[in-house]
């Protein structure tokens, strides 16, 4: 059983080295997963954009990604993005690891439970209308300490708390967007965390992200043009601390789940 996912975002399309490509049929389509050894383990690793970057963010298959590594038994998730900061104490380079979201997508299926196809979660059938918790915890909080500490132990900068905000892209915002998503509570925005760590948490997998700054949004800095180019400048130059992060978090990652993602799905299985 492999117990770790990886998901790459913009700038991490390769984690593992000689891992090996195995192409899962999900209910909700292919996806491609990468196995090998990382930070100590076995890993699933998906680069979200695909290995050259040639899915744009709205055309993602969240839910093929997110079952498929159901289907392997994966029980944590830890995903990297890039985002653009609302809040302008968050300069570029800075790591943040958002504690919650807000979901602004638009065109995105965000839910497993359509009511027809039928969902396996560990072995489990899940029957009914569903409608999952994101509270006390939007993100879980056993892999954000394990990211916390390893970083402390790194000595690698990381705000601990943000509010990220999910756009459907796949332009990047205006800034009038970016003021009213400033009043919204928002500090860091992007196009791909929704509906990711929902779909995650509807088959009781934990979830966290890690977002590097790659830009000032829209307005934030000035009234500068945005780049894709910058994103991914900056992107790379945080590649390694990233790295570095993910493997050690892994393995300060408990065993055994202890938080409440694993039960996220507890007044639903078919008995
Ligand atoms: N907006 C949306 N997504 C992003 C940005 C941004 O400014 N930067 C990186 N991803």
């Amino acid at each position: 059983m492999v117990r770790i996912g990886i998901i790459g975002g913009s700038g991490l399309y390769h984690l593992v080295e000689n891992s090996k490509l195995k192409k899962i049929d999900t209910p909700f389509g292919p996806a491609n997963v990468y196995l090998g050894m990382f930070g100590g383990e076995e890993i699933a690793f998906i680069p979200r954009h695909g290995e050259k970057h040639e899915i744009p963010p709205f055309k993602v298959n969240y839910k093929a990604n997110i079952y498929a590594l159901n289907m392997l038994g994966v029980e944590r998730i830890i995903a990297s993005n890039a985002v653009g900061a609302i809040n302008p104490e968050l300069m570029p380079g800075t790591i943040v690891l958002p504690h919650d979201f807000i979901d602004l997508t638009k065109c995105r299926d965000g839910t497993f439970y359509n009511g027809k196809t039928e969902i396996i979660v560990r072995g489990r059938r899940i029957k009914g209308v569903v409608h999952i918790s994101m509270t006390p915890y939007t993100y879980c909080p056993e892999i954000r300490s394990a990211l916390m500490s390893a970083a402390n132990q790194l000595g690698i900068h990381l705000v601990d708390k943000g509010v990220y905000v999910c756009t459907e892209g796949n332009r990047f915002e205006t800034p009038a967007e970016i003021r009213a998503m400033s009043i919204m509570g928002g500090d860091i925005v992007g196009m791909t965390g929704c509906p990711e760590a929902a779909l995650a948490r509807e088959l009781a997998i934990c979830y966290a992200s890690v977002s590097i700054v790659t830009n000032y949004a829209a307005g934030v800095g000035g009234e500068k043009k945005l780049t894709h180019q910058e994103v991914l400048d900056i992107f790379s130059r945080k590649l390694e601390d990233l790295s570095r992060l993910l493997a050690s978090s892994i393995t300060l990652i408990p065993r055994e789940r202890s938080c409440v993602c694993k039960d996220a799905l507890a007044e639903f299985i078919d008995h």
